[in-house]
C-alpha cells in the first residue's frame, strides 16, 4: 500500500466528505492504488438493503494471498511477516519471513488439494495461536476454500454445531495447546465433537505439544509429513470479487450461532486500508494485536490487514498472566512493539496488579495503543494511557463487529483528539445514523439513539451461511434500508460517537433510559472496585430497577459492606444522578464471561430476576463455575 496517511483533522474531514459524496469514486481509487488484481472490476458497487444484496468490485478477479504475500517478495522477501512469540518465554521466538511464508502457505495449500479440498469447500480450523493457524487460513484462501475458524477455547458441542452448520469436509487441529502452565487436549475435544459430524472426511493434526493422542485410521493425518512432501509452489486460484473468503460464527441473541460470510475483494480492501490508517502503520513497525485469530479481530487485524500492508504482525501463543502479569510488557520491550491492540477486559485485569509489572519494562517503542471489543471504561482508559502509553501514545478505541469485517468508528492516531470512552469519528466511507424509537433518523448533535449504518462499506458480511432470511431479519428489518448494529450510541456536540452498549443492555428505570456502561464506569471509579456488571430486574413501581454485581480488588474483604454499598451509590449519584442508583449490590469473586471476554448479562439478568430455572447453555463460558457461586449468594 502507498505510504500516504491522513495528516490532520481538516484532511480527515475532507477525505471523509469525498468518501461519502462519491463513494464509488473513492473506493475505486483505493482499490486501484493499493492492490494487485488479475482482472479489473466492471462495477464498483451495487446494493439493495431491502433484499439485502451487496456487491463490491463485481467482475474483478484476484487472489487475496497474492496481495498478502506474493507481491511483497520482490521488495520485502526477507522481512519478517509473522513474528511468533511462544507461550513459554524460554522458547525462542520465530521470525517467519515473507519468503518463508510464501513457501509454507503454498506447501499447506498443496496438502489441502492432495486431501481433496477444492474451491468452495469449507474447512474448519481449530488451532491454538501457533503459526500454522495463520498459515492454514492463507492456504485455504490460496486455493479458494472457505475457512471457518472456531476459537480453540470452544467446547466439543460448540465445535460440532459449527462444523455441521457449514458442512465442513475437513478439520485442521493440533495434538494439544499450551496455555500458561496448562496444556489442553485439543485433539480429544475434536474427537468428541466429531462424533456428531458425519461429513468430516479428514483431520489434519499439527504436532505442537508432543502428546500421545489417538489417531483415527483413515481420517486423521499428521500434517508435517504431508508438508514435507509438498511443493513450495502453488498457483493461486483466481477468485471472483464476491466469492466467499471465510465464515466466522458469532453468537446471536438466541440459539444457533450465526455464520457470518465475508467475501474476497471488499474485505481485503477495507481491512488493509483501515489497518494502515487506524494504526498509522509505517514500514518498519512491529505490530501486535493480542486477540486470538479465532475472532474477527484476529482475522482482520492479525492476518489479512497487516499482511496486505507487508507488515510484521506478532502472534502470541500465551496469556497475559504467565509467567507473571508482566508478560505483555516484557514482549513489548523484547520485540520493540510499535502498535499494541488489546481488549479492555485485559487492561482491567492487569490494572488490578502491581504497577511494578508494567514499570519495569521499557515501553518507549510504542506509538499507538488500541482497544476493541467492548466500551472501555474511563478508569481503564486512564490506566492504559498513563502506565502503558505514558501519555504519549494515542489510544484508538475502535468500534466494530464480526459482521462489519473491519473498524467502523475510531480515532485516527495523531489526527483525531481523543476523549476517554469515545470511539470518536466514523472511519472514511462509514455513514452512521442514530435512530429513534419510531424508526426515524435523529439528525443533529447531542443526541442518542440506536446505531445504524445507512450506506454499504466494502467489508460488510454479505449473508449468514445457509440462512439469508435470518441475515435480513437480524440486520435489515429493524429500520428500513439501514444496517442495524444492535448497539446504542450518542453523538456529542462535536459529532463524536460514544458507544453506550448493546441496546438490549439499556435499562428503562422509571421511564429513564439508562445505559449499563456509564453506570459501570461510575462504579468502577470506586477505589475498592475491580469490575462490575449492572443488569435490570423487574420492579413494581419503577418498571425496572438496577442490580449490580461487583468484584472487589481485594478478596477476603474486611470492609463494611453496607458502607461500601453506600459509597458506590454515592459515586453513581455524582456521575449520573440518583435515578441510576443500584437497588441491590452483590459482591462476587467473578462474572460469567464468554471466551471472548464479554460478560454474559443474560445469565446475570436471570439471576437478578430470580428466574434461574432455565439459564440456558453455560458450557461455553470461560468460567462456568462462577454461575453457581453467584446464584448461591444472590440477593
Ligand atoms: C460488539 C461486537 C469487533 C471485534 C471484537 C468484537 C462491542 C466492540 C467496541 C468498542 C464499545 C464495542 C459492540 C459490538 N464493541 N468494540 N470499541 N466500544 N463497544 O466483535 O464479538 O462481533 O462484538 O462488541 O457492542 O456490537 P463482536
Amino acid at each position: 500500500m502507498s505510504n500516504y496517511h491522513i495528516k490532520h483533522l481538516e484532511e480527515y474531514y475532507k477525505v471523509y466528505r469525498k468518501s461519502v459524496r462519491e463513494p464509488k469514486v473513492f473506493w475505486e481509487e483505493i482499490a486501484e492504488e493499493h492492490f494487485v488484481w488479475r482482472k479489473r472490476w466492471d462495477k464498483v458497487l451495487s446494493w439493495d438493503f431491502k433484499k439485502p444484496e451487496i456487491k463490491w468490485y463485481e467482475g474483478a478477479k484476484l487472489n487475496i494471498t497474492e496481495n498478502c504475500i506474493d507481491r511483497h517478495l520482490r521488495t520485502n522477501g526477507n522481512k519478517t511477516a509473522i513474528l511468533f512469540e511462544p507461550n513459554n518465554p524460554d522458547e525462542e521466538a520465530q521470525h517467519i519471513t515473507y519468503n518463508r511464508l510464501y513457501e509454507r502457505v503454498n506447501q499447506f495449500a498443496n496438502v489441502l488439494k492432495s486431501q481433496g479440498i477444492k474451491k468452495g469447500d469449507r474447512v474448519c480450523i481449530y488451532l491454538p495461536m501457533i503459526p500454522e493457524l495463520a498459515i492454514s487460513l492463507l492456504a485455504c484462501a490460496r486455493i479458494g476454500a472457505i475457512h471457518s475458524v472456531v476459537f480453540a477455547g470452544f467446547s466439543a458441542t460448540a465445535l460440532s454445531s459449527r462444523i455441521n452448520d457449514s458442512d465442513c469436509k475437513m478439520v485442521i487441529t493440533s495434538d494439544g495447546s499450551y496455555r500458561g502452565k496448562k496444556t489442553i487436549d485439543l485433539k480429544g475435544i475434536v474427537d468428541e465433537g466429531l462424533e456428531e459430524c458425519a461429513n468430516v472426511e479428514t483431520v489434519l493434526v499439527v504436532n505442537r505439544i508432543n502428546s500421545e493422542i489417538n489417531m483415527k485410521e483413515g481420517r486423521d493425518k499428521w500434517l508435517q509429513p504431508l508438508l514435507d512432501d509438498a511443493s513450495k509452489e502453488c498457483e493461486p486460484e483466481i477468485m471472483d470479487a464476491e466469492d466467499p473468503l471465510f465464515i466466522l460464527y458469532t453468537s446471536g441473541s438466541t440459539g444457533q450461532p450465526k455464520g457470518m460470510v465475508h467475501t474476497t475483494a471488499g474485505y481485503m480492501v477495507y481491512t488493509a486500508y483501515t489497518f494502515k490508517n487506524v494504526f498509522n502503520y509505517r514500514a518498519n513497525d512491529v505490530y501486535w494485536c493480542t486477540a486470538d485469530i479465532g475472532w474477527i479481530t484476529g482475522h482482520s487485524y492479525i492476518v489479512y490487514g497487516p499482511l496486505a500492508n507487508g507488515a510484521t504482525t506478532v502472534m502470541f501463543e500465551g496469556v497475559p498472566s504467565y509467567p507473571d502479569y508482566g508478560r505483555f510488557w516484557e514482549v513489548v520491550e523484547k520485540h520493540k512493539i510499535t502498535q499494541f491492540y488489546t481488549a479492555p477486559t485485559a487492561i482491567r485485569a492487569l490494572a488490578k496488579e502491581k504497577l511494578d509489572y508494567v514499570d519495569k519494562y521499557d515501553l518507549s517503542s510504542l506509538k499507538v495503543l488500541g482497544s476493541v471489543g467492548e466500551p472501555i471504561n474511563e478508569e481503564a482508559w486512564h490506566w492504559y494511557n498513563d502506565n502503558v502509553g505514558h501519555k504519549k501514545s494515542p489510544i484508538v478505541d475502535t468500534w466494530w463487529q464480526t459482521e462489519t469485517g473491519g473498524i467502523m468508528i475510531s480515532p485516527l492516531p495523531y489526527v483525531t483528539p481523543t476523549i476517554p470512552t469515545y470511539a470518536t469519528l466514523p472511519f472514511i466511507g462509514i455513514q452512521p445514523a442514530l435512530m429513534d424509537e419510531n424508526g426515524e433518523e435523529i439528525h443533529g448533535n447531542q443526541v442518542d439513539g440506536r446505531l445504524c449504518i445507512k450506506f454499504p462499506w466494502p467489508s460488510m458480511a454479505r449473508t449468514i451461511w445457509g440462512n439469508h432470511q435470518r441475515y435480513k431479519e437480524t440486520y435489515f428489518s429493524a429500520y428500513e434500508k439501514k444496517y442495524f448494529t444492535g448497539d446504542g450510541a450518542l453523538r456529542d456536540a462535536t459529532g463524536y460517537y460514544r458507544i453506550t452498549g448493546r441496546v438490549d443492555d439499556v435499562i428503562i428505570v422509571s421511564g429513564h433510559n439508562l445505559g449499563t456502561a456509564p453506570i459501570e464506569d461510575a462504579v468502577n471509579e470506586h477505589p475498592a472496585v475491580a469490575e462490575s456488571a449492572i443488569v435490570g430486574f423487574p420492579h413494581d413501581i419503577k418498571g425496572n430497577a438496577l442490580y449490580g454485581y461487583v468484584i472487589l480488588k481485594e478478596t477476603g474483604e474486611s470492609r463494611d459492606q453496607t458502607n461500601l454499598r453506600k459509597e458506590i451509590n454515592q459515586i453513581i449519584t455524582e456521575h449520573i444522578g440518583p435515578i441510576a442508583k443500584l437497588d441491590k449490590i452483590q459482591f462476587t469473586v467473578g462474572l460469567p464471561k464468554t471466551r471472548s471476554g464479554k460478560i454474559m448479562r443474560r445469565i446475570l439478568r436471570k439471576i437478578a430476576s430470580k428466574d434461574t430455572s432455565n439459564l440456558g447453555d453455560t458450557s461455553t463460558l470461560l468460567n462456568p463455575e462462577v454461575v453457581q457461586e453467584i446464584m448461591d449468594n444472590a440477593l
